[in-house]
């Protein structure tokens, strides 16, 4: 049991607290320089800075948003006005999370599949995170559907560093997020997807079991079950709704402290739409906290209207502001279309 136990219990449930969920702004420099480079934003560490400086500065954030993940530039960064974006963050009300994996990496001898790295010198880089004020820590392995994959190789090998990374974690005092992505890429059915999602939670938390992660102590950030992007005949949202909270109530002990899904390249609609679903109708029978830890879902409407452009921050942090919110409403079962109506912006 580690000497960080309530802490971390503490630390978890506020991750979900009613009405909440957490923000993703992990990118790392590649994946954040994409983003910018198809909407014409220079790729420079400064942009990079601004941009993280309007999402954590945006009036009001917290009252949706508990936490928010960071990557290790930002971690280190701080606002125009000199103030470490972690006291910005603490401040403002939010726990400060830290993205801790290295990528994942070509797995060998499994064409078509990957495997997370960054185990090595973890401990160490945890201890400084947690001396800088980061809480919790997130690591994200991602399975792939494609012809005869995935292997049980490739999601034992996830589910394996996922459990070594959760217990380093809860040892040094930082709640583990628990990410294994099953990717929406293909042209899959939404059963192709709950088959795979059911064998990678199963193997993820008997990984667990095995390294002694305590389940109260991490949240579980899975994919939702749902048809891949190119499917012929998609599944509605009552489907994936349903489907999503019959894997979960199958595989995630209910003594985990709560589940925040990523939005894995949906819409932002539906991303909220499936997220309010699975409350409205389902919460009744969950025993944890179902809510979201979208990346894309929340910060892209904010950042294509701002682009690059300071003069535009306000107005892009009301249209952050805006998903944040109704996500925050889906997170209860209480969103609808409706409240979709965009912020009035100058
Ligand atoms: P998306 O919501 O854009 O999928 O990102 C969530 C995330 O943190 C991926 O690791």
């Amino acid at each position: 049991m580690s000497t960080y136990a309530q802490e971390l219990r503490n630390t978890a449930k506020a991750m979900v607290a009613p009405g909440k969920g957490i923000l993703a702004m992990d990118e790392s420099n590649g994946t954040c320089n994409k983003r910018f480079e198809k909407l014409g934003i220079p790729t420079t560490e400064e942009r990079r800075r601004a941009y993280r400086e309007l999402i954590l500065t945006t009036p009001g954030l917290s009252e949706y948003i508990s936490g928010a993940i960071l990557y290790d530039e930002t971690i280190r960064q701080f606002s125009q006005a000199g103030v470490a974006f972690t006291k910005v963050m603490q401040d403002a009300g939010m726990i400060v999370g830290i993205k801790v994996d290295a990528g994942a990496q070509n797995l060998a001898g499994c064409p078509g599949e990957k495997v997370t790295e960054g185990l090595d010198g973890l401990r160490e880089r945890i201890a400084e995170y947690y001396k800088m004020g980061a809480r919790f820590a997130k690591w994200r392995a991602v399975i792939t559907i494609g012809n005869r994959i995935p292997s049980g190789t490739c999601i034992e090998a996830n589910a394996h560093a996922l459990a070594r990374y959760a217990a380093l974690c809860q040892e040094g005092g930082l709640v583990p997020i628990v990410e294994p992505e099953v990717l929406i890429d293909g042209d899959h059915t939404i059963e192709d997807c709950y088959e795979v999602t059911d064998k990678t939670l199963e193997a993820v938390f008997n990984q667990l079991r095995l390294h002694k992660v305590e389940f109260d102590q991490m949240i579980l950030k899975p994919s939702m079950v749902i048809s891949g992007l190119t499917c012929p005949n998609p599944a509605n949202v009552e489907q994936v709704a349903e489907m999503t909270i019959q894997c979960l109530l199958k595989n995630v002990p209910v003594t985990v402290a709560g589940i925040a899904f990523l939005s894995g390249g949906q819409s932002n609609e539906r991303s909220t739409e499936h997220l309010n679903v699975m409350n409205a109708k389902f919460a009744f029978q969950c025993p944890w906290s179902v809510t979201f830890s979208y990346a894309r879902a929340i910060q892209q409407t904010a950042l294509e209207y701002w682009r690059g452009n300071d003069d535009k921050t306000s107005e892009a942090q009301k249209l952050l502001y805006h998903r944040a919110k109704l996500n925050g409403a889906a997170s209860l079962g209480q969103y609808n279309a409706e409240m979709e109506k965009a912020p009035t912006l100058v």
